[in-house]
């Protein structure tokens, strides 16, 4: 392909009534991450040289979540075209005028476009006509507005569901919204765009009927329905949730991991996963998770801003929070927390612990139920320990406090003081052991229970 300049536009100054939230549709998570990030990442491969997202007024936080790239305001919601209009300035100068630049026009509602489609829509552009829109045929054609192709096959008309005839209601393919126009000819067919139609609004869909008029040439390239999904309500945010978790369990299984259930893993947008992973039954994955080779992650484990290295074992029932690091052959048992702590390679904290802001040497070993006192009600402290240290059970660690290499903790300690290499260290209440009491105890108790009974 040919030198070919992209600019994209992403519109996304819908409020979003019909999600019944205070918070901008497109800033809802799907996979974790805002909507709108999702159609923006797919843009970004293209390596446009000019990117705007156009916003509603006071959508301050949509314009921050997709920052850096920058956005414009639509003063008023009158329709696709005047939002592409309102990008008017942004795109001055782009392609100057020319046929060989083109503008891309995508809806932040539609987070499921694949890259591929957009790339083969630019190629179609860049081969001739000077209008492209991605076609799809879904199951129910609903109310998305229809493509009207002429005799020869080539895009006549977009025409809107409310406006279409019963015979362009019949038509089964199906406008997605994205749409590719050369660069030279959009503005001259938006300012012509009118509002003479049953929603009274500036519909960017008619720039095709504009455009065959002036004897241009406009074409369809077809996507696949699911990618194409948009999201006004909470149910269309949970079905595109259930396609993108689909389709990025089976990705990680093409990869070499192997998912003991895959309906019940749920994925971050960033998950990493390597080569013989196993993972289990209701295993969920927030944001930042990195899996390295031949690790396990049990069922029912919960993880987030982790990383996992290779054989590492983990849960089930863990739950990992950010800044966790479980290094090497490191395992991690049941109902175990850890958060912003290293866990040191082959090092194992194997049951009902806490281990929070700590550095745990590599092979230390954090018996049953040690917890790591990190906040005193103001601030967080550290608590490291040594290479091969044993943790004994029931251990509180108040940090900030150090453990050195090879120490041994007597279970059920409360620790406050640092602790030199290769120490033994207990502190508990001295023990007191009277023979024959427990005995004598439960003698009186059942007197004192019979004669209350006698009382009635
Ligand atoms: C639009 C298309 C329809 C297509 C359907 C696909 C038009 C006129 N119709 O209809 O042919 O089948 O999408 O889903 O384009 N937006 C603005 N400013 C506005 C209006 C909308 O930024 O003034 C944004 C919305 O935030 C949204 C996108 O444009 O991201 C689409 O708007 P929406 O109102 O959902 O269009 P549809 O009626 O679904
Ligand atoms: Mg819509």
């Amino acid at each position: 392909m040919a030198r070919h300049d992209v600019a994209v536009v992403l519109l996304a100054a819908g409020k979003g009534t019909r999600m019944k939230s205070d918070m901008p549709k497109v800033l809802h998570p799907l996979a974790g991450r805002p909507i709108v990030r999702h159609a923006l990442a797919a843009a970004e491969t293209l390596e446009p040289q000019r990117g705007i997202v156009v916003v509603g007024p006071g959508m301050e936080d949509v314009a921050e979540a997709v920052a850096p790239w920058p956005s414009v305001v639509q003063a008023d919601q009158n329709g696709t075209a005047d939002a592409v209009l309102a990008a008017r300035d942004a795109l001055d100068g782009f392609g100057d005028g020319s046929d060989n630049a083109t503008v891309l026009i995508l809806y932040g509602d539609t987070p499921l476009i694949r890259a591929g489609t957009l790339r083969r829509m630019i190629e179609a552009r860049a081969a001739g006509p000077h209008l492209v829109v991605l076609g799809f045929r879904p199951a129910d054609p609903a109310e998305y507005g229809r493509l009207v192709l002429d005799r020869a096959g080539a895009l006549e008309a977009i025409v809107e569901f409310r406006d279409a005839t019963a015979e362009e209601r019949a038509i089964t393919l199906c406008n997605s919204g994205v749409m590719a126009v050369s660069a030279g000819r959009l503005q001259g067919l938006l300012d012509r765009v009118g509002n003479d139609n049953a929603k009274g609004e500036y519909y960017l869909t008619d720039i095709v009927g504009l455009a065959r008029s002036d004897g241009l040439s406009c074409a369809v390239v077809e996507g696949d329905a699911e990618e194409v999904l948009g999201i006004n309500s909470r149910g269309e945010l949970a079905a595109a949730e259930a396609v993108w978790q689909r389709a990025r369990r089976e990705r990680a299984m093409a990869e070499g991991a192997t998912l003991l259930d895959p309906a019940t893993v749920w994925f971050g947008h960033d998950t990493q996963v390597g080569r013989d992973v196993t993972i289990g039954p209701s295993v969920f994955f927030g944001p930042g998770v990195v899996i390295a080779d031949g690790a396990e992650v049990r069922a029912f484990c919960h993880l987030e801003g982790v990383s996992i290295g290779a054989g590492a074992v983990v849960g089930p029932f863990a739950r990992l929070r950010p800044g966790a690091r479980i290094e090497e052959g490191a395992r991690v048992g049941n109902f175990v927390e850890v958060k912003n702590a290293v866990l040191g390679p082959g090092a194992k904290a194997n049951h009902l612990s806490y281990v929070g802001d700590a550095e745990v040497g590599a092979g230390a070993n954090i018996g049953a139920g040690t917890i790591t006192c990190n906040y005193d009600g103001y601030l967080k402290h550290r608590t490291e320990i040594g290479e091969g240290a044993f943790i004994g059970s029931n251990t509180a660690l108040v940090a900030p406090v150090r453990i050195g290499k090879g120490v041994l903790v007597g279970a059920g300690s409360t620790i406050t003081t640092d602790v030199p290499d290769d120490a033994l260290v207990t502190s508990r209440a001295p023990e007191s052991v009277a023979e024959g009491a427990a005995k004598k105890y439960r003698e009186r108790k059942a007197r004192e229970k019979a004669a209350r009974k006698k009382e009635g």
